[in-house]
């Protein structure tokens, strides 16, 4: 039998990237998982890869930084099939840029779709989470939560809320069973990267760091993962 066997899972940004590849990764754990992000078509593709492995998904776009769709979506899929019990919350952009060039919308796009995103998320699910006694929650934080890097200083604010979010949460819902983790990646190889100037064949695949978070999300209790921070071994990634 899988760890995850029936297990209703939502990934946030599952239409490329890390998302996919996690999505991707829960469904041959077991789990069935609901697919967001904004783009429908890239969720299609996600899809069948998944069912190409016999999985079970749901396709429900929504920008997950917007109250209403998030609380939308999250009711679908309790009716669709059960609460939600493993949240992934993985949607998240970057703009680099130093701080004097940051323009205003990339700073609120970025607040928006790493931090307020999570919280969104978080707050549509813990209901039920609380009633079951039970639940799993990973936020993809990144290196950049924990540590500066040149020209993402709007990156860098949002992953640090992100990673204070987390440790605010985890204390929060621990008595009630609820496991929260934050994974921190380094260097990933996916589009969030666009023409910046970094060595694509140093970095990580989204699926090895997939992997990790459903290692995380297979772990038995009562063990739970605080946090993870995977990077390139080469150290400065
Ligand atoms: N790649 C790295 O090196 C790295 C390292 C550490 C952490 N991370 C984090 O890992 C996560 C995934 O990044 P990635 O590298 O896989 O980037 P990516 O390939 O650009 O994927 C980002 C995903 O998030 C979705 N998304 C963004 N804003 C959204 C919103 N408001 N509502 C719904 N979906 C939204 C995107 O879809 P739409 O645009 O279609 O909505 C896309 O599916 C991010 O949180 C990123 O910060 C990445």
């Amino acid at each position: 039998m899988h760890k995850l066997e029936g297990a209703v899972a939502w990934v946030t940004g599952a239409g490329r990237g890390i998302g996919a590849a996690v999505a991707l990764e829960l469904a041959r754990a077991g789990s069935r998982v609901a697919l967001t992000s904004r783009s429908a078509d890239q969720l299609q593709t996600v899809q069948r890869q998944i069912q190409d492995h016999s999985g079970q998904s749901l396709i429900l776009p929504c920008d997950v930084s917007d109250r209403a769709a998030v609380e939308k979506t999250a009711l679908e899929i309790k009716n669709a099939w059960a609460p939600v019990q493993i949240l992934i919350n993985n949607a998240g952009s970057a703009v680099f840029a130093k701080i004097i060039q940051t323009r205003e919308e990339d700073w609120d796009s970025m607040m928006q779709n790493n931090v307020k995103s999570a919280f969104l998320c978080c707050r549509a699910v813990l209901p039920d989470m609380i009633a079951a006694g039970s639940g799993q929650i990973v936020n993809i934080v990144s290196i950049a939560g924990r540590q500066p890097y040149y020209n993402c200083g709007a990156y860098c604010a949002s992953k640090y809320a992100l990673q204070g979010f987390t440790d605010v949460l985890r204390m929060e819902v621990r008595k009630h069973g609820i496991r929260v983790t934050a994974v921190l990646p380094g260097a990933t190889d996916t589009a969030i990267w666009g023409d910046a100037h970094v060595e694509r064949s140093r970095m990580m695949s989204a699926q090895q760091v997939a992997q990790t978070v459903a290692a995380v999300c297979c772990a038995q209790p009562p063990v739970m993962v605080e946090e993870i921070l995977i990077r390139p071994q080469g150290g400065d990634l």
